[in-house]
């Protein structure tokens, strides 16, 4: 009896470790649907169709969506799709979502609950603010951001979305390690942030939530002459970082087990991880390029989808969002030229390199975004006819101050053109993102518009995407004569 008791009992526990087993096999599986994510920015002059993006989205594969904001016609186009869907809520909504809980609530019924429907918009995280405590906003958001969070939360409780989860993308800089001990293991949260941070962080272990953290190993380069570079890609092995057992061979691990070591420290332990950002830009700097991106990219997939986790934290299948989805022409270059950069695909939804978003890192081309409408194939250049020295750097820092010139810099991708060809690509630029009207080709007579298009290898002169405002759409002769009826007209009424 006595053995027959025992065996069954072996029996038993031996079926209960087998569960769990399975269940964390499970768990792990679909928690972190096998694929990455991908950040859409929508901080571009002209936006590609939405549902032509999402077309493009499903034939590539990608299972996870990172918004900023939640934009009405990408949550339109997303309708129906199985897409799982990360919304943020901008920074400056924070003040007012922490303050007022009913505007929380009509945050969350109308931009939540209206897709939360069976066929409707696959909503899984609501990520509030976003990295609310960077240095450069002075502390402004950092009062508002648990307030903000809470209230979400109950919001989202209130309206039956228990399967909604609310988290913050922060900057990595809220953690460091000691430059007197700079390893992981000595990972801790800024002095000055630490108390609220962990408050943050202790709410969100508490409602299941995920912490979210974006990491830019390009920071790591651009802002340091002597990183090591092959310490910011995946596959260099001669650089490596020595932390007790533990060996980093890539600056992200390092940065990831910092976070790790720091929630450690206050003993959350094995808390859910999401990288909300990361990602590689190709142009606007002398490290920005496609071959780079496409290691980097290439590397972080195979990384995270491979399971290996990093040193400190063996065996897991990551959660990234790569940066980004598309060239973002109107994003503040404050923190460098590259800002407009990061896109995996260009403004206008070219591949820029091939990507195996499966990790096993064959190279498989990316389905560009079909169907894009182009204006007409015409350029706006410098007349070297009407060349007027006096007045060409004036019309070339204006024709730049509105429009996107990040590509002429030094280590850009058209820094090689002559000053000739500089005055071309700042009309062109300006031209383009005019939406091709003629006036907008004119400076002071120094504009010509062309058929024959200047770009050469390297530097690509753009034909600008027809969003419908167009000079087709509205013809710039009937427009001025318009105007000019308008002024004849008028004083007769
Ligand atoms: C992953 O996502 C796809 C599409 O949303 C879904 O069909 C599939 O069941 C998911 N797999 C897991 C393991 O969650
Ligand atoms: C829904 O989100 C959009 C985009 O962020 C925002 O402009 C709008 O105010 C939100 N709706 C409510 C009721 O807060
Ligand atoms: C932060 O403070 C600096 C210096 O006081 C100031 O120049 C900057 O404009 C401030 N930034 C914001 C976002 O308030
Ligand atoms: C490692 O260093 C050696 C010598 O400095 C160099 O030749 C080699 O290319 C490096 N390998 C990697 C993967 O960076
Ligand atoms: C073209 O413009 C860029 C950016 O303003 C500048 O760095 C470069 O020196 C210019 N080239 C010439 C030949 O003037």
């Amino acid at each position: 009896m006595a053995e027959q008791r025992s065996r069954s009992t072996k029996t038993f526990f031996a079926h209960l470790i087998l569960c769990l087993f399975l269940v964390s096999q499970v768990s792990i599986a679909s928690c972190s649907n096998t694929s990455v994510g991908v950040n859409w920015g929508t901080m571009a002059s002209h936006q590609l169709p939405p549902e032509n993006v999402v077309k493009m989205l499903k034939d590539n594969g990608f299972t996870k969506l990172k918004l900023f904001e939640a934009d009405q016609n990408i949550l339109n186009a997303l309708t129906g799709s199985d897409i799982e869907v990360m919304i943020g809520i901008p920074n400056r909504l924070l003040k007012e979502v922490a303050q007022d809980p009913a505007l929380a609530a009509s945050w969350v019924e109308e931009n939540v609950t209206a897709y939360s429907y069976n066929g409707g918009v696959n909503i899984k995280y609501i990520a509030v603010g976003n990295e609310p405590f960077l240095q450069t906003y002075n502390g402004t958001y950092v009062e508002f951001t648990l307030p903000a969070l809470v209230n979400i939360q109950k919001a989202l409780e209130e309206a039956g979305l228990k399967n909604v989860r609310v988290t913050v993308p922060f900057n990595a800089d809220i953690y460091f390690s000691p430059e007197s001990n700079p390893v992981p293991s000595a990972g801790d949260f800024r002095p000055e942030l630490r108390d609220v941070t962990i408050e943050i962080i202790n709410f969100l272990y508490t409602h299941d939530s995920p912490f979210t953290v974006n990491i830019y190993p390009f920071l790591s380069l651009y802002g340091n002459a002597y990183f090591p570079v092959d310490f910011a890609f995946f596959d260099g092995s001669n650089n490596s970082l020595r932390d007790g057992d533990l060996v980093y061979t890539n600056v992200f691990d390092a940065n990831l087990d910092t976070l790790v070591c720091a929630m450690e420290r206050y003993s959350f332990l094995g808390m859910k991880i999401i990288v909300g950002e990361v990602g590689w830009p190709t142009d606007g700097d002398k490290n920005a390029n496609a071959k780079s991106a496409k290691r980097f990219n290439e590397g972080m997939v195979k990384h995270a989808m491979s399971g290996n986790g990093t040193p400190a934290r063996k065996g897991v299948i990551m959660d990234v969002y790569l940066f980004s989805l598309v060239d973002e022409d109107a994003k503040s270059i404050a923190p460098g030229t590259f800002e407009r950069h990061w896109g995996i695909f260009e403004f206008d939804g070219r591949p820029k390199y091939e990507l195996d978003l499966s990790g096993k890192g064959d190279d498989k081309t990316l389905v560009p975004v079909q169907d894009v409408k182009y204006l007409p194939k015409t350029w706006c250049v410098l007349d070297t006819n009407a060349f007027n020295q006096d007045d060409l750097a004036d019309n070339v820092d204006y024709a730049c101050s509105l429009s996107d010139c990040t590509a002429l810099g030094f280590g850009s991708s058209c820094n090689h053109l002559t000053n000739v060809g500089n005055a071309s690509y700042a009309f062109n630029m300006y031209y383009q993102m005019h939406d091709q009207k003629t006036w907008d080709c004119d400076f002071l007579g120094l504009g010509l518009i062309t058929d024959e298009d200047p770009s050469d290898d390297f530097c690509e002169f753009p034909v600008m995407i027809d969003t419908g405002n167009s000079p087709r759409s509205q013809p710039p002769s009937s427009r001025v004569l318009a105007m000019v009826l308008v002024i004849l007209v008028l004083p007769l009424l």
